[in-house]
């Protein structure tokens, strides 16, 4: 092959990379499988081995593979990276109008005013720059003056593009030889809450919050931490630019986005201050369903030119305003220390709190973690304590506060004994965590069918029955479900013959759950939801997993070696492999037809949400509306945050003004069939890239 077209290759595998990129980790919407993208990847990675010469800084597979480094040198901003002035509740944002009302240009009302309201990031501050398009330079806020280069440890966050405009079947603006942006990088509270699990499966330290572990993460000096490590990124203004900037806060949201940048859904814009109120209120409320942290909403002047107008105030800016919500911290005693004891065994930690409400929610019981952290952060019983709550996370006990101790605090022990069984707690050597190594265990076996249950969808079967069914020595392990007896159910405490006969028909529904489920529901360490589909997907067998060699399982992608070692042990313990016979003779799925490749061909419209206003050049709306659902499309009769195009004929209604207002996108319908076209194409050429 000729070096011209190699180089045409890597062009063309870079720009799909990046753009399958943007659709898996900025839209959430991937129109690719997995299996395809990492063909393009590896393509990509080959081509560039062979040919070191053509690898450039912005190439998808230069996101890790930076050497750690010394320190991080300071870097000069090229505009001051401001702050926030911010308020409490809504008098404080009406006192902040009133004051900039008197200071407003002239000729400008504050009738006038529209403002943007957008979420208050949590996380850390970060300042991108890019050269002609390519991603070359991340830094941290610092003072606001000068910031340290944390380019390589940026470089590894997936929703940041490398190279930007990122391309999408809009036509995207040309990128300014020079801008530089400002966002928020953070960990979402999902990942969280997984990065702490497995943080704690390898025995090494949790961290305290999302925030935390986000800002301890971009300092890592080697980029290969921060490379495993699940940020995700937020842009929400221009810092610089060359050329001309949007003249709007709203617009510049929409120019980011439109560039390919991460830029959040929950913006508004809205053209009353009493609206804005209303809104940072609600916001409190939906702060809950969100999964990344906030802490609270930032009120922004919409105009540019009034904003900057208005000037700064030490490091706050006039014309924008943090509405800050109530911490999700607050302080009470420690009453006491339980010890939990889990399904594998582990002997957990938990904090008996003297009730506080934190956020909306009373707050009684808070993890500890483990006995190493607590040993670390030196908390007593009696101490007065951070509490922590954030989203569904469950709330935390972050630290004592020493000064606050009145010398009667007791030290928190590790167990000696297993509260449950009695039997002595082991703690194995390199290890953080205590055990309680009887299998037979009443506590540990409650914990494991009641875990089943909830894989297996039994219905009705929580924590309550689990204590019942095992006090009463019906249930010995997952598979003594298989062999209840009706009469001995009717025999126990709250049980008619109706709801023994509906648990019985739950237990028999159960048998047909797929073998994924049948496998997170074993309760092994550390395979969850996504390891069990992933072994389900590879083995199509329990009997394939149970007699697979380790290097075999941990050689699997997504696999690591404590999981891996952890199933291994599993299989070996013959109480366990006595309750796979039990499930085998009740009939449950332990095995699945291999399922043939993905073989789902996707529409060119699918996943996309229009609307259509006015008259369109040749298609009655009836028709562009079917053709339009032909293609995987939808279309709906009002402009929303999650409609993606307004397809525009002659005469339009007020939907365009809202389609403007939103920063949705127009099309005509001449773009519309080439939307059809083009993709239709573009999935042709991602299959042609992948037999290459
Ligand atoms: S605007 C002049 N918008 O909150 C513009 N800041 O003190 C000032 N933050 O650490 C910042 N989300 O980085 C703005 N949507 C958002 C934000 C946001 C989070 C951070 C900001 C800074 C703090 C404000």
């Amino acid at each position: 092959m000729s070096p011209d077209t190699i180089e045409k290759q890597i062009a063309k595998l870079r720009e799909q990379i990046h753009y399958h990129n943007h659709r898996y980790y900025v839209l959430a919407d991937p129109v690719i499988s997995d299996a395809a993208y990492d063909k393009l990847m590896r393509r990509l990675q080959a081509l560039e081995a062979e040919h070191p010469e053509l690898i450039t800084p912005d190439s998808p597979t230069q996101r890790v593979g930076a050497p750690p480094v010394e320190g991080f040198p300071k870097v000069r901003h090229p505009a001051p990276i401001l702050s926030l002035a911010s308020a409490h509740d809504a008098d404080g944002v009406r006192e902040w109008f009133t004051r900039i009302s008197k200071l407003l240009p002239q000729g400008v009302s504050p009738d006038d005013l529209a403002f943007t309201v957008e979420p208050k990031f949590d996380g850390l501050t970060v300042v991108l720059r890019y050269e002609n398009g390519a991603f070359v330079q991340g830094t941290t806020r610092g003072d606001g003056e000068t910031g340290e280069d944390i380019t390589a440890n940026i470089r590894t966050i997936k929703s940041l593009p490398l190279r930007i405009p990122v391309q999408s079947f809009d036509i995207p603006p040309p990128p300014p030889s020079n801008l530089v942006v400002r966002g928020e990088a953070f960990i979402p509270l999902d990942k969280f809450k997984e990065m702490n699990r497995r943080q704690l499966e390898a025995g090494e330290k949790t961290f305290a919050n999302p925030r935390n572990a986000a800002a301890g993460t971009l300092r890592q000096l080697d980029p290969g931490i921060p490379a495993t490590r699940p940020l995700h990124l937020y842009v929400y203004s221009i810092v610089a630019i060359e050329g001309e900037a949007p003249e709007t806060q709203w617009e510049t949201l929409a120019y980011l986005r439109a560039l390919g940048f991460p830029v959040a859904d929950d913006v508004i814009r809205l053209e009353s201050l009493a609206s804005v109120i209303d809104y940072c209120q609600d916001w409190m409320s939906r702060r809950e369903t969100l999964n990344y942290e906030v802490d609270g909403a930032v009120i922004k002047i919409d105009d540019q030119a009034i904003r900057a107008a208005l000037g700064v105030v030490g490091k706050d800016p006039r014309g924008a305003l943090a509405f800050k919500f109530p911490p999700r911290q607050e302080t009470t005693r420690l009453l006491d220390v339980e010890v939990q004891v889990g399904r594998v065994g582990t002997l957990t930690p938990r904090a008996v709190l003297e009730p506080v409400e934190i956020g909306g929610v009373t707050v009684r019981h808070a993890s500890l973690h483990n006995f190493e952290d607590v040993a670390r952060k030196d908390v007593r019983i009696g101490d007065m304590v951070i509490v922590q709550r954030a989203g569904d996370v469950i709330p935390y006990v972050v630290g004592p506060i020493a000064d606050l101790r009145s010398g009667d605090e007791r030290p928190i022990e590790p167990p000696a004994h297993c509260p449950s069984c009695g039997e002595p707690a082991v703690h194995p050597e390199g290890q953080v965590a205590y055990y309680c190594v009887n299998a037979a265990c009443p506590a540990q076996v409650k914990a494991r069918v009641e875990h089943w249950a909830s894989w297996m969808d039994i219905e009705g079967f929580g924590a309550k029955a689990a204590e019942l069914f095992v006090r009463e020595k019906l249930l010995h392990d997952v598979g003594d479900f298989y062999s209840l007896d009706r009469k001995a159910i009717l025999a126990l405490e709250g049980y008619a013959a109706k709801s023994a006969d509906n648990l019985l028909a739950q237990i028999e529904a159960s048998k047909t759950r797929p073998l994924a489920r049948v496998l997170a529901g074993l309760g092994i360490r550390g395979v969850g939801e996504t390891i069990a589909q992933l072994l389900s997907d590879h083995y199509h067998s329990l009997d394939a997993l149970a007699s697979a060699p380790e290097e075999e399982i941990e050689a699997i992608e997504g696999m690591g070696p404590l999981t891996t070692a952890a199933i291994i042990e599993w299989f070996e313990h013959a109480p366990n492999r006595a309750v796979i016979e039990k499930l085998r003779r009740a009939g449950l799925r332990l095995a699945e037809e291999a399922k043939p490749p993905a073989a789902h061909k996707k529409k060119p419209l699918e996943g996309l949400l229009f609307v259509i206003t006015g008259t369109l050049p040749s298609l009655s709306r009836k028709e562009a509306k079917s053709l339009i659902e032909e293609q995987g499309g939808r279309v709906t009769g009002s402009v929303s945050s999650k409609t993606d195009y307004l397809l525009l004929g002659e005469s339009p209604g007020s939907k365009l003004r809202q389609a403007q207002q939103r920063g949705v996108p127009t099309i005509d319908e001449a773009t519309l069939l080439s939307m059809i076209e083009d993709e239709k194409k573009e999935s042709e050429q991602s299959q042609l890239a992948l037999e290459l």
